[in-house]
Order: structure tokens, then C-alpha cells, then sequence
């Protein structure tokens, strides 16, 4: 018999496969941390045996904690850059059990949030965020979007507050290997519309036979887990093809960012031997500004005559 306030929807399994990433992070791998991140454990309530799940053996899957705490920890450092900046809109698509509202308030409080996940999936998070005590602050606003749906998730966006005239920083982790390729070209389309000095972050799978053997093997057994839980992977894109499809949607220098670099920026000094497994890079894009209206050449050109 369903009680009146319990959660009606089950959250995505591939979100909460990464909130318990994180936490494992924490609770296995000696400090320094890359991220600190247990509230997604506390969200995903999971049995008390997680531990033991296969894809929690903390040796065999460390490459793949390893890598989704960088681009964890990127995200996070590309977001507080920006708010300092003076950017004050965070869209987070895919958000899953993202807990950067709950654990860096006192950069999101500044901003203005926007977690757009599915409807079912972003339902139960918003009770378990109810029911935990951390509420769901003016904010922060959760937009629930199916980006596979015909329904335009930007006027949802619009609805829930999002100023499409404002910079934005909008960033896409772990979900466009979820998506066809047409709803990720979509989407870009979309974003290629943002007010200029916004960014955009979007990580994507890369084809298991560019990696080397040990990453490819990772990858394929990963790619075989999610298709056995219902959520197989069914995009990956060559570097090449990515700047393409983001350079056709009206980017005009995207930049592709390799796994390599972040595991070069946050695991160079361990001794512990943790390092992210390779297999998944970032597609990084900025709107340019408005220039003024003289051109470099022409000031120059004024201040020598002077
Ligand atoms: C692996 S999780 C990543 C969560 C989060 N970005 C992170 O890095 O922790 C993938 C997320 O994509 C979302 N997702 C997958 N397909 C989607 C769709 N068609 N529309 C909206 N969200 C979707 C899932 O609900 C899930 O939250």
C-alpha cells in the first residue's frame, strides 16, 4: 500500500550510479579529495550493501570514480569562475543527483539554478530533497524535460525563470551518450542561442575502439551494464565529430577538452595510484561578447596618431 508522501517515482539508475561514485570517492580513496560529495548518497537512500554492488568493487571500477569525480570537480571550478564572473544563471541539463546547490550554497544562492531532468526521476529527487531537510530554495528550480520529447524543453527553461537575455553557464555531464544525436544537435541549436558571455560544458563518450585496450575493455563492459539496466548507451562521437555538430549549430570556436587534461589536473600528484579511466571527453564553448564598435586596429591606429 503506497503511504500519501512516499515517492511515487524511481530515481534514474545511471544518476544514482554516480552519486555513489562520488560518495565511494570519500569513503575509500585516501585524501586529498577531489570533490566531497555524500549527499548524493544520502539522496539515493541506497540498501545498506551498496557496497558490494559490482559496479561499487572499488578496485575494478576506480578508473571510472576517479573519472566522473574530475569532471565533477571541472564543472564545479568552471561554475564558481563564472558566478565571480558576474554570471548569475546555472542551468545543470541532465542534473540527475547533482548536489552542487546543497553543498555550495553560498555560490548558488548568488545564481540562479535550474536542474532540468526528467519528470518522473526529478519528482522523487524534489521529495527526497524535501525530506532531508534541504528544501528547495527560491533558487533553485527544477524543470522537469524529456529532451527526446517533441516538447520544447527552452520554453520550460523560459517558464521557470531562465532569461534567455542573460549570460548563462549551462553544462551537460553523463547524458548525451543517453541521447540520439539528433535531440544532442537539438539541444546545441538551442544553446547557440544563449546571450553572449554565456559557456557551455557537455561531456560525450568517445567510440570504444579510439581508446586504448584497458579503457576500451572498461567502456564495452560499462556499455553491456547500462544496456543490461535499461539505459544503454547510444551516442559516441569522435572529438572531431563533436566540434562539428557544435560548430554547425552556430558555436563559433568550440574547444574539445580530453579526459587526459583533467586527469593531468587533478590526479598528476597522488601516490595512492587513482586515476581517471580515459573514454570520456568535454566539448567546452563560450558566446563571445559584443565587441565595440571600433576595431582593435582602428584604436590602435587612434592612439598612435595621438
Ligand atoms: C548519468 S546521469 C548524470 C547526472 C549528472 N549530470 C551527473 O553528472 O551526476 C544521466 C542523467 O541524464 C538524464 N537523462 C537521460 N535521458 C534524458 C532525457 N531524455 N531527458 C532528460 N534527461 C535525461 C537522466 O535522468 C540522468 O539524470
Amino acid at each position: 500500500m503506497a503511504i500519501a508522501d512516499e515517492p511515487t517515482e524511481a530515481p534514474d539508475s545511471t544518476a544514482v550510479r554516480v552519486a555513489l561514485w562520488r560518495a565511494m570517492h570519500v569513503q575509500v580513496d585516501p585524501p586529498p579529495h577531489v570533490l566531497e560529495d555524500e549527499i548524493g548518497l544520502r539522496l539515493a537512500d541506497p540498501d545498506d550493501d551498496w557496497h558490494h554492488r559490482p559496479d561499487m568493487d572499488p578496485n575494478a571500477t576506480s578508473g571510472f570514480r576517479a573519472a566522473i569525480v574530475a569532471r565533477a570537480r571541472f564543472i564545479e571550478e568552471l561554475v564558481a569562475e563564472q558566478a565571480a564572473d558576474g554570471v548569475v544563471q546555472y542551468v545543470v541539463l541532465g542534473a540527475g543527483l547533482d548536489t552542487f546547490a546543497q553543498r555550495r550554497p553560498e555560490i548558488a544562492s548568488r545564481i540562479a539554478v535550474f536542474e532540468v531532468d526528467q519528470p518522473g526521476p526529478q519528482s522523487w529527487k524534489r521529495q527526497r530533497l524535501i525530506e532531508l531537510g534541504y528544501g528547495i530554495p527560491d533558487w533553485l528550480r527544477l524543470v522537469p524535460v524529456d529532451f527526446e520529447a517533441s516538447e520544447s524543453w527552452w520554453d520550460q527553461l523560459a517558464a521557470a525563470g531562465f532569461d534567455p537575455d542573460r549570460p548563462a553557464v549551462v553544462v551537460s555531464t553523463g547524458v548525451t551518450m543517453y541521447l540520439t544525436k539528433e535531440a544532442t544537435a537539438a539541444t546545441l541549436r538551442q544553446l547557440a542561442g544563449l546571450a553572449p558571455g554565456s559557456t557551455l560544458a557537455m561531456t560525450f563518450l568517445l567510440p570504444p575502439q579510439l581508446l586504448d585496450d584497458a579503457d576500451s575493455t572498461g567502456l564495452r563492459a560499462s556499455e553491456k551494464g547500462a544496456r543490461a539496466s535499461g539505459t544503454p548507451f547510444i551516442s559516441f562521437y569522435t572529438p572531431r565529430e563533436m566540434l562539428t555538430m557544435a560548430g554547425e549549430a552556430g558555436f563559433e570556436a568550440p574547444r574539445h577538452v580530453p579526459g587526459t587534461v583533467l586527469a593531468e589536473r587533478y590526479f598528476a600528484d597522488r601516490t595512492d595510484g587513482l586515476r581517471p579511466s580515459s573514454g570520456e571527453d568535454l566539448l567546452v564553448a563560450t558566446i563571445p561578447t559584443l565587441q565595440p564598435d571600433a576595431a582593435p586596429t582602428d584604436r590602435a591606429e587612434q592612439s598612435s596618431g595621438a
